[in-house]
């Protein structure tokens, strides 16, 4: 499976302020949607473009749009905070949902609601979730996608655990991973060490 880690200090930069315990839940919604910005040029970087002419004031030239816009798919509740960013950045993109609790005693993905065109063949899906811990809730969302026929799956990530990343390459599915960090590993709560927390609470407060 190929992994993406974008390397960059703007990335960085943002990274930290979502790590430290010490942002509040405004500022680091701002990060994480900034830094969504840079994993989406990132995860774009090889995407086919169109070329059509135009004129400029001056003359007629060739310009350029990206031939096939991705189908976006935040998983809630915390990707929600990642759509708005890649949307601006993607307008003709279509958006769909997909609702995954996580059970805090078993750590088991709850799924809780889909809303996904019925086929999804030949098109690109990005699926925004921060964090890619044990990843329970990305390869539930995988059988989804791959049930309507995505076979061009691109997981944008903030912070990954190497658990995860090892489960998305067993899961057998057509899967790219673009993060900014590849984390040290899983604690006994199976929250991502160093990780941000819960990046949901993170972004609109505790339940
Ligand atoms: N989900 C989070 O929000 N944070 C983690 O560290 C793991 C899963």
């Amino acid at each position: 499976m190929r992994t993406d880690t974008v390397d960059h200090p703007l990335a960085a930069a943002l990274l930290t302020t979502m790590r430290d315990a010490r942002t509040d839940n405004s500022a680091f919604r701002t990060a994480l949607r900034d830094l969504t910005r840079i994993l989406i040029y990132e995860a774009l970087r090889d995407a086919p473009a169109q070329r059509f002419e135009i004129s400029t004031p001056v003359a007629v030239t060739q310009g350029a749009r990206l031939a096939q816009p991705p189908l976006l798919v935040p998983v809630l509740r915390a990707g929600l905070g990642m759509v708005d960013a890649a949307a601006e950045l993607i307008p003709d993109a279509r958006v769909g949902f997909v609702g995954i609790a996580r059970d805090e005693q078993t750590h088991q993905p709850v799924p809780y609601m889909e809303s996904l065109p019925d086929d999804l063949a030949g098109l690109p899906v990005y699926v925004l979730d921060p964090m890619l811990a044990t990843g329970g809730s990305m390869r539930h969302t995988l059988e989804l996608l791959a049930a309507r026929g995505a076979t061009d799956i691109t997981a944008i990530c903030v912070v990954a655990a190497p658990e995860g990343v090892a489960a998305l390459a067993a899961s057998g599915h057509p899967v790219r991973l673009v993060t900014a960090a590849v984390d040290e590993g899983l604690n006994e709560n199976a929250y991502i060490v160093p990780g941000l927390g819960d990046a949901g609470d993170r972004q609109f407060g505790p339940r």
